[in-house]
């Protein structure tokens, strides 16, 4: 391969960048990554102003936006949201399955957990993940350009996910799914990876967790300090890049080094909170 100076090494420039879940948090740090990178940007959330504000922010600062609100947990909600990027942009280069959570369920022991919580984490983070990914792969290779797709896992997919056992179970499905698909996609130029990351400074962290826990996962944490949503965005933005051109179905723990220690606080549950 010639090596030829570029001021686009990662190759972003221009493209177009789908981002689910980009209303706030990690999402939100993901979607202004590739807004620097140069990227165009179609915006997805169940929540029409949060959705509405990261677009402009990101607009104001000269990034192309494209606001989109739907479930993606929701077959047609997805298609629809494809057919709205491709009408909008007449393409789609990246695709980021942000969307991700406990589903509104609070840490529990297994022996109190429902049937509900289950379905919850099921829903919010392997289904979105499938149903995107299915609508992206078709999309990218109908465009016969091929193109990436990022997962977002956790670290609680890779080690024991104590109180939150369903959040766990399907995070670690979400990095096993990231295998199989990179594989299928593969034969279309589709590269498919995952990066999951621990505690992040993000609203959800702060509404789950009492800032005595947070403190001490900060104190866990070999980097000393959470993960800021930039910097799980810079993760993402890496292995959609050019630069991991031949890197498919791996997953990129963006945990400050907390999957190589054994230091690992707790998550409470609710009965032992302040
Ligand atoms: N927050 C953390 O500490 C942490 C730690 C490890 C991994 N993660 C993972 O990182 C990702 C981002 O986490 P976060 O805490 O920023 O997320 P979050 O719970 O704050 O949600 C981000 C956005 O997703 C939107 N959303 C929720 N359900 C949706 C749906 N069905 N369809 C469309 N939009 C929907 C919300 O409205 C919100 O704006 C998730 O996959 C999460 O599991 C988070």
């Amino acid at each position: 391969m010639g090596i030829a100076m570029s001021s686009d090494l990662l190759g972003l420039a221009g493209r177009v960048v789908l981002v689910t879940g980009a209303g706030r948090g990690g999402g939100e740090g993901i979607a202004r990554q590739f807004a620097r990178a140069g990227a165009c940007l179609a915006l997805v959330d169940v929540d029409t102003d949060s959705v509405g504000r990261v677009a402009g922010d990101l607009a104001s600062l000269g990034a192309e936006t494209l606001p989109l609100v739907a479930d993606v947990t929701d077959a047609e909600a997805v298609d629809e949201m494809l057919e709205r990027t491709l009408a909008h942009f007449g393409r789609l280069d990246v695709g980021v399955n942000n969307v991700g959570n406990f589903g509104a369920h609070r840490p529990v022991p297994v022996m109190e957990q429902s049937a509900d919580f289950w379905d919850a984490c099921v829903s919010q983070n392997l289904l979105s993940t499938f149903l995107c990914a299915k609508a992206y792969g078709r999309a990218m290779a109908e465009g016969g350009e091929g193109g990436v797709i990022v997962n977002i896992s956790s670290l609680s997919g890779l080690r024991a996910s104590v109180h939150l056992a369903p959040y766990g179970a399907v995070k670690a499905g979400v990095m096993h799914l990231t295998q199989t698909l990179a594989l299928e996609f593969a034969p279309h130029g589709i590269r498919v990876n995952c990066v999951a990351p621990t505690a992040l400074e993000s609203p959800s962290l702060r509404e789950t967790l009492d800032p005595d826990e947070i403190v001490a996962r900060e104190q866990a944490n070999p980097l000393g300090r959470l993960c800021e949503v930039e910097e799980l965005g810079g993760a993402v933005v890496l292995l959609a890049s050019d630069l991991a051109s031949y890197v498919t179905g791996q997953t990129l723990m963006c945990d400050g080094g907390a999957s190589v220690t054994t230091r690992r606080p707790v998550i409470r549950v609710d009965s032992q909170r302040s």
